[in-house]
């Protein structure tokens, strides 16, 4: 259904009306979005996924505050990120096997540093990426990333499968968000004066995704030391 003046401006994510692929979309002096960005690297990305799942499967973890997230996670690279109720860190092993995060794929590294690159971020080389899975109903509380040694680096950001709205805020949480859709192979990149603007993602809508089912994955790229 395509939007017309008869039609409230609200967020319908089934609508054809979505962005380009391949368009770039500013959303802050420092942020992009990266429509379709990770298209060409699907092929390779859902492997990668599996092998990483196979040894660090998604698990929810509970906040500090004890409150158990709602999205299961997952990391690869040297570091991971974890909580509870000790606090938020990130960790050379997960805390569930004991042994190292697996690798981050090359088809990762590559995806993230050209995006980085796209965004005006040259020669980002991330150490960790966090890997979120949102089933319907599963969001993610407005929040900064601020567990990195330094904020010199950009986060880059995957979405997969099925849409989102993804919460854009300022550098106070009570600062108004933008609401910014995301469909699987987009891609958003903040850093710079923006890297510790607040964030999250709206309660996911039910929905399949052809090759993903009934989920949404996100990776997110970081330097985390
Ligand atoms: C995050 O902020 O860690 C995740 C963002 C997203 O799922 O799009
Ligand atoms: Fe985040």
């Amino acid at each position: 259904m395509r939007r017309n003046e008869d039609t409230p401006a609200t967020l319908d994510l089934f609508a054809d009306d979505a962005p380009p692929l391949s368009s770039t979309e500013q959303i802050g002096p420092c942020s992009f979005v990266l429509h379709g960005f990770a298209l060409p690297l699907i092929d390779r990305l859902l492997p990668a996924l599996e092998s990483i799942l196979q040894r660090a499967p998604f698990r929810h973890m509970v906040t500090p505050g004890g409150y158990t997230m709602s999205v299961g996670l997952s990391s690869c690279g040297q570091f991971g990120w974890t909580t509870d109720r000790s606090g938020y860190q990130y960790t050379p092993t997960d805390p569930q096997t004991g042994q190292p995060w697996p690798e981050m794929p090359l088809a990762m590294r590559e995806l993230a540093q050209a995006a980085a690159d796209a965004a005006g971020f040259a020669d980002f080389n991330p150490d960790a990426c966090l890997i979120n899975r949102y089933i319907p109903g599963a969001k993610m509380s407005l929040h900064q990333d601020k567990d990195e040694h330094s904020y010199q680096w950009p986060v880059v950001s995957v979405s997969l499968g099925i849409a989102a709205v993804f919460l854009f805020g300022g550098h106070s949480r009570s600062d108004k968000s933008q609401r910014i859709p995301l469909f699987h192979g987009d891609v958003v990149v903040w850093g710079g004066e923006d890297r510790l603007r607040f964030h999250g993602v709206m309660p996911i809508k039910q929905a399949v995704h052809p090759l993903l089912g009934e989920q949404r994955i996100n990776f997110t790229f970081r330097k985390a030391r």
